[in-house]
C-alpha cells in the first residue's frame, strides 16, 4: 500500500493515454508552422486552458516550467531581480519547502532582506506578525499555501489582501494543495502561484506557474523566447498534455475527493492517538490538507519505523522526500517548537484519491505494533517515565 503521496504519485491511466501520441507520432515542435508543429502547439493550448479553468484563470496567465521547484525559483528571482529598485525585503514563512528557502538563500547573497514568519505549535503563522514585518522595502510576500510536511494550510486569502493594500506582491506554492483543495486566484488575492504535476497523478517534471496579467517578472532561464519569453526552452509537449489532463480530472471531483479523503484522515488520526500511548499529531487539527498526516511517537526513531512499515506493505515517509536523505531533524517539525530528538519519531502518511482500498484497523495496528517493538529496544523509552512532566518543565 503506497501511502507517500506528498512525495509523488502514480501516473492516471487516462493521463497516460493521453500522452502516448504524443510521445509517438504527434512529435512536432510547437513552435514550427507546418501542421504536424500546429497539432502540438494546440495540445498545449488546450492543456493551457485546462490549468487556467482549474485555479480561475485565464490561459495566458500560465507559463509551463518544468515543475514546482523552477516555478518556485521563477517567482521568487523573477520578482525580486524586477522590483529590487522598488525595495529588497521579502517575507516568507519558517516552514517553506526548500525550493523557497533555497532561492531566498541565494537572495540572500546579493543583499536582499529576508524575513521568516513564526508559525508556532499549530504550524501556521500569525497575521499580526505578517503586519508587523512589512516595511516600505517590502516587495514580496511569498507563503505556501500547504505544507508538505505536516499538510497545514496557511489563510493564503488574508495573506494576498494584506499584500495588496501594501502594494506588495504576492506568492504562493500551491504544489500540495492543487488538486486536493479549492484554488481561486481571483478569490484568494493571488498574483503568482506554483504548480507541480507529478503529485496530482500526472507525469514528473512537468509544472506550471500563473502570473497575473500584466505582472512582470525577469526570466531565469534566457533562449528561443517559448512562454511568451518568460521561460525558454522547446516545451515538454507530452508532460504537459499530461498535465492539463490531470489537473482536470483532480479539480473536476474536488469536493468528492475532498470529502473522501477526510474521512479516512480523521479515521486513521483517532484510531492512532487512540491506540498508541504517547502519540501525538503535528500541526493543526482542522486547518490541514485532506490527505496528509503528521504523527510523532515518543522514543523511537522514524526511519526504523518507516523500514518495519515497508516489510509489513505499507510504503510512508518520515516527511519531505527532500529531507529523507539527510539526518538533520526536520526543519518544519523543529518551527512547531519541538524538541530535535521528538521531531525523529515523526511519520508522514499521504493519501490520494485512490487511497480507499485498504484495511485501515491493519495499517494502525501494524503501526502500533512497530512502535511498540521499537520502544522495547529504544533506550529512550521507560514505562515509568512521565514524559508529559519532561515536556512540562522544557
Ligand atoms: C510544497 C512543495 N513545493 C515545491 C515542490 C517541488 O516540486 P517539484 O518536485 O515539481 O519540483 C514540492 C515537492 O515535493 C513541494 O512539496
Amino acid at each position: 500500500m503506497y501511502l507517500d503521496n506528498s512525495a509523488t504519485t502514480k501516473i492516471n491511466k487516462e493521463v497516460l493515454d493521453e500522452m502516448l501520441p504524443y510521445l509517438k507520432d504527434e512529435f512536432g515542435n510547437p513552435s514550427t508552422l507546418y501542421s504536424i508543429g500546429r497539432e502540438s502547439k494546440k495540445a498545449l493550448d488546450n492543456a493551457r486552458q485546462q490549468i487556467a479553468n482549474s485555479i480561475n484563470a485565464k490561459s495566458d496567465e500560465i507559463i509551463f516550467t518544468s515543475g514546482g521547484t523552477e516555478s518556485d525559483n521563477l517567482a521568487i528571482k523573477g520578482i525580486a531581480f524586477k522590483l529590487q529598485n522598488r525595495g529588497k525585503h521579502i517575507i516568507t514563512s519558517e516552514i517553506e519547502h526548500p525550493a523557497v528557502k533555497q532561492s531566498l538563500y541565494f537572495l540572500e547573497t546579493l543583499d536582499f532582506k529576508v524575513t521568516y514568519l513564526p508559525v508556532y505549535e499549530n504550524g501556521i503563522i500569525k497575521i499580526e506578525d505578517l503586519k508587523n514585518a512589512i516595511t516600505p522595502e517590502t516587495i514580496l510576500i511569498t507563503i505556501m499555501h500547504g505544507n508538505n510536511e505536516i499538510g497545514t494550510l496557511q489563510p493564503i486569502e488574508e495573506i494576498g489582501k494584506i499584500a495588496h493594500e501594501n502594494n506588495i506582491v504576492f506568492h504562493t506554492d500551491a504544489v500540495q494543495t492543487f488538486g486536493k483543495v479549492e484554488i481561486d486566484v481571483e478569490k484568494q488575492n493571488i498574483d503568482l502561484l506554483s504548480l507541480s504535476s507529478h503529485k496530482i497523478n500526472g507525469p514528473k517534471g512537468v509544472g506550471a506557474i500563473y502570473i497575473k496579467k500584466g505582472l512582470r517578472l525577469v526570466p531565469i532561464i534566457h533562449g528561443g523566447g517559448q512562454e511568451r519569453g518568460i521561460r525558454s526552452g522547446t516545451e515538454n509537449v507530452a508532460g504537459i498534455v499530461g498535465f492539463g489532463k490531470a489537473a482536470e480530472l483532480a479539480c473536476s471531483n474536488l469536493s468528492e475527493h475532498e470529502e473522501k479523503l477526510s474521512k479516512i484522515r480523521d479515521e486513521i488520526i483517532e484510531k492512532v492517538l487512540d491506540k498508541i500511548p504517547e502519540s501525538y499529531l503535528n500541526g493543526d487539527e482542522t486547518h490541514r490538507l485532506p490527505n496528509v498526516i503528521n504523527f510523532r511517537f515518543k522514543a523511537i526513531e522514524g526511519e526504523s519505523l518507516i523500514l518495519m512499515l515497508d516489510a509489513k506493505g505499507y510504503q510512508a515517509s518520515t516527511g519531505s522526500a527532500c529531507s529523507s536523505k539527510t539526518l538533520e531533524a526536520s526543519p518544519v517539525l523543529t518551527a512547531l517548537g519541538l524538541d530535535p530528538v521528538d521531531v525523529h519519531g515523526s511519520l508522514r502518511i499521504s493519501l490520494a484519491p485512490d487511497s480507499d482500498n485498504f484495511d485501515i484497523d491493519d495499517f494502525v495496528n501494524v503501526i502500533s505494533e512497530s512502535v511498540e517493538t521499537l520502544r522495547e529496544m529504544s533506550p529512550l523509552w521507560n514505562q515509568d517515565t512521565d514524559y508529559d512532566e519532561i515536556m512540562k518543565r522544557k
